[in-house]
């Protein structure tokens, strides 16, 4: 599975082997309980980007942080240019030119960015020159295209700035070889292509890049080679051109994904779910402008758009927990304008909100108990029946849980969102017309993306309507039969999924039409 030595990017040969800026020989860690790098081989070349792909908990950011010297590896070890060298800590590691950014970064909110870039090194004397401090922190944001203030207070950065800093200081402490630990797990779609750019930035000058990532949409484009693991072990590698999408999934789960898309096999049924000239204004400004669309029983509408284009108040509107300013929404016939979640609960529509643990679960609860929360009152609940439900849900979505008794607030980010949509999709599958469903797999992993996907598929296939709200496009482009593009609250673009001109598509989401 390995490309040929001569094949490999930047690698120089010397005495008949193979040097690679950065190696990871064997290497083996563990934690209490956990195998979280089980025998690992990984290669850097100079000038590359490689990228460490994999699940939640396959242990990316323990290699990482083994190459980076925050770990010591139980077994195995770390070569620097074909060394070995035996890295005590991160600060060891970056004398040898390896720095890590973090997950969670590690910046001082009330020191400003220079001096965050600054800290720690030890080259500085006690008086420190503030302008050429300033000055090279600005050279190395434009060198590598990091647009930053070197005066601004960190405390009060985004944190697509932060991640600046950190990529910033990393250079300024002199990294030839960056480990970028989920770097896009924060970022707007924009800010991930601005990152990238970095990224390539980087390589051009020769720096080799560590890229870890769970996406598996985003690594192909900006990866040389990709790795990938699963359960603490390396499950394959691939180069440039050889990554598809498809056996990176089947790397990454351990079985056969298909991301294929899904669409309506029957023809729609009656309209359930409609706004007319809906509109939403707040504070002068039309936050949802205008819009107008129709959900039939046995299709999916998906409404695609860049983040923060009016999609939470155009599903809090449908969901009932806003009233329109003008216009008029009315599901299976009815006119429902603000009716409030209970009603329209009653009247057949179920919403999976984007804020999953904010609005959607009580957190304290067990799944149990959140599975029935949303049970029309008076109604006895059978808590063996709930229970025993619980438990085909967890099979079924493969929900990793010890027990059904287990406190949401416990669950992983995308075993809650299966809990939730289990709850509104199972659990009142009778009596639900309408799915009014947000960013449904937004950080969930492939395979937790595949469950949500059919789960979906198989409500329009038992006739629901379905809003799919989403910032993921190609999860619009996967599941929809039509898709309307959302601009500044209204809807730029429409078209059906079998006429689709994807550029089209991509245009009215930049909001050029
Ligand atoms: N400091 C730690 N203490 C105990 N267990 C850990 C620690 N770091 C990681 N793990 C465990 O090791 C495994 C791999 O984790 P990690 O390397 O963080 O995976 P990834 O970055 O791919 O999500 C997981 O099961 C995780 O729970
Ligand atoms: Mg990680």
């Amino acid at each position: 599975m390995n490309a040929s030595p001569e094949a490999v990017k930047g690698s120089h040969r010397s005495g008949g082997a193979t040097l690679f800026a950065l190696s990871a020989r064997s290497v083996t860690k563990r934690f209490p309980g956990v195998l979280a790098n089980d025998d690992v081989d990984f290669d850097l070349a100079a000038g590359e980007v490689h990228t460490l792909l994999g699940e939640n908990g396959a242990g990316k950011s323990t290699l990482a942080s083994v190459l980076c010297g925050l770990y010591r590896p139980d077994q195995g070890a770390v070569l620097r240019n074909g060394t070995q060298v035996r890295l005590s800590s991160p600060r060891h590691g970056l004398q040898h030119g390896i720095a890590m950014v973090h997950q969670h970064f590690r910046l001082v909110d009330r020191f400003s960015v220079a001096e965050n870039v600054v800290l720690g090194d030890k080259r500085l004397s006690f008086f420190i020159d503030q302008d050429s401090i300033n000055d090279r922190v600005s050279r190395i944001a434009e060198e590598f295209g990091l647009p930053i203030d070197p005066l601004a207070v960190v405390g009060e950065l985004s944190a697509g700035q932060r991640q600046r800093v950190e990529i910033i200081k990393a250079l300024y402490q002199g990294a030839e070889i960056l480990l970028l630990d989920e770097p896009t797990a924060l970022l707007a779609p924009p800010e991930v292509e601005k990152l990238f750019e970095t990224v390539r930035t980087m390589a051009k000058a020769g720096k080799s890049v560590v890229f870890v990532s769970h996406k598996l949409g985003e690594v192909v484009d900006i990866s040389d080679r990709i790795t990938v693991m699963r359960d603490g072990k390396v499950t394959g590698s691939v180069g440039r051109g050889e990554a598809d999408t498809r056996k990176l999934a089947e790397l990454m789960v351990g079985r056969e994904i298909d991301l294929s898309p899904r669409k309506a096999k029957a023809p729609a049924g009656g309209t359930m779910l409609k706004l007319h000239n809906v509109s939403l204004h707040r504070d002068g400004v039309a936050v949802v402008d205008n819009v107008s669309l129709e959900v039939r029983a046995g299709e999916i509408v998906g409404v695609a758009g860049v983040s923060g284009n009016g999609q939470r108040d155009l599903a809090e509107l449908v969901a009932g927990l806003q009233s329109p300013t003008g216009g008029v929404i009315t599901v299976d016939g009815r006119e429902m304008n603000g009716a409030g979640t209970r009603e329209m609960r009653a009247n057949g529509l179920a919403y999976v909100p984007e804020d999953r643990l904010g609005t959607g679960l009580s957190p304290s609860l067990s799944i149990i108990d959140n599975m029935v929360l949303t049970r029309p009152r008076g109604l006895l609940v059978d808590r063996k029946a709930a229970g025993a439900e619980a438990e085909r849900y967890i099979t079924e979505l493969e929900i990793k849980t010890p027990s059904p008794h287990t406190a949401t607030r416990k669950l992983s980010g995308g075993n809650s969102q299966k809990v939730l949509l289990a709850r509104e999709i199972f659990a009142q599958s009778d009596t639900t017309k309408v799915l009014v469903v947000c960013s449904p797999t937004r950080g969930l992993d492939v395979g937790a993306v595949e469950t949500v996907h059919k789960v979906l598929d198989e409500a329009r296939t038992k006739g629901k309507a379905v809003l799919l709200i989403s910032e993921d496009l190609d999860e619009v482009l996967t599941l929809a039969d039509k898709i309307l593009v959302l601009y500044r609250g209204a809807v730029v673009h429409s078209a059906d999924s079998n006429a689709l001109d994807i550029e089209k598509v991509g245009l009215a989401m930049a909001g050029i039409s």
